[in-house]
């Protein structure tokens, strides 16, 4: 039966390791998180969004996604606690639930391999370049690594693009205590990406360094995998120095990382990075906190291994 409104969450997520490396089918771990957004969408035939009439050529998540479903207007309104533009997952968030939503409106099965494909391809259309990690974070929620290696993880689907393959597995991430330093910099993914398009086309030093990201990210997972702390805390900040030679991070997230570093195992950028946010591996919470405010950054304590998109 259909409905004539529906809504549906998906959380945000953290990426652990390797993100702009997965971009060229590298390995990646990301962690969905206790933030989150909802998307409940009104049979309507005018488009509107938050209740204002908007032109779906700004909006081209929305715009992909209605239309693969053949929806030319409906009422959209948006509800989140991810800070936008910070390297939290709004826009996969966003696409994720918006995909179930449209779904559950129209009558059609809540299938998450279905809707993680749908919202990668909105993700890709928007940024011009993309992999499906934040996407299928998103729609699967817990842990999960692409293109890990197969003893390690349950493989969830398969997602291919241009010359690109990724494995999408869930991953068991243990029970761990992360802490996000936002740099209040809003920064737009598929710029960065296009910066690390080029420096690649042009440098094989950059290609080097993408090549190394895979090769500490496949170190990291064997970190995750023994539940050790510590060497995951070193691969994670070693992963923020090659990001950081790849030319993503900016000197706000170096403030914040280094200050860091004095309370945790590890800390790197998390995302597409040249400002957004930045995550910390600690046992000491309250100190990271505390030395990421004095730095100039907002912290916050998360928690992991949430629950995908769902249909509420
Ligand atoms: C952005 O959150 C992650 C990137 O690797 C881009 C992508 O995977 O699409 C920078």
């Amino acid at each position: 039966m259909t409905a004539n409104i529906s809504s549906a969450v998906s959380p945000g997520k953290l990426i652990l390791l390797g993100e702009h490396a997965v971009v060229y089918g590298k390995p990646a771990v990301a962690i969905a998180i206790d933030r989150s957004f909802k998307c409940t969408v009104e049979k309507s035939n005018r488009m509107t969004l938050n209740g204002n009439p908007i032109s779906l050529d700004y909006h081209p998540h929305v715009k992909t996604i209605l239309k693969t479903h053949g929806i030319e207007s409906l009422a959209l309104t948006t509800e989140s606690t991810i800070p936008a533009t910070s390297g939290l997952g709004s826009s996969a968030a966003l696409s994720s639930s918006l995909s179930a939503a449209v779904r559950k409106l129209a009558g059609e099965k809540i299938d998450k391999e279905e809707i993680a494909n749908e919202a990668f391809n909105a993700e890709y259309v928007a940024q011009g370049r993309a992999s499906p990690l934040d996407t299928s974070c998103c729609t699967n929620g817990k842990g999960i690594s692409l293109n890990c290696p197969d003893n390690m993880g349950e493989h969830l689907w398969t997602i291919s693009k241009e010359s690109n393959t990724w494995n999408i597995s869930e991953i068991h991430v243990p029970e761990m205590t992360f802490v996000i330093g936002y740099t209040g910099i809003k920064a737009p993914t598929g710029p960065l990406v296009e910066k690390v398009r080029r420096y690649r086309a042009r440098n094989t030093f950059a290609a080097d360094i993408i090549n190394e990201i895979g090769d500490v990210t496949l170190e990291g997972m064997k970190a995750i995998d023994k539940n050790d702390v510590e060497q995951l805390g070193r691969i994670m900040t070693k992963d923020h120095k090659l990001l950081s030679i790849l030319g993503v991070s900016c000197n706000e997230l170096n403030k914040l990382v280094n200050a860091s570093l004095d309370y945790s195992y590890g800390a790197k950028l998390t995302g597409s990075g040249g400002g957004g946010s930045m995550v910390a591996l600690t046992d000491k919470p309250k100190e990271v906190c505390d030395t990421i405010r004095l730095h100039g950054g907002e912290p916050f304590v998360v928690k992991t291994n949430v629950e995908g998109v769902h249909v509420i």
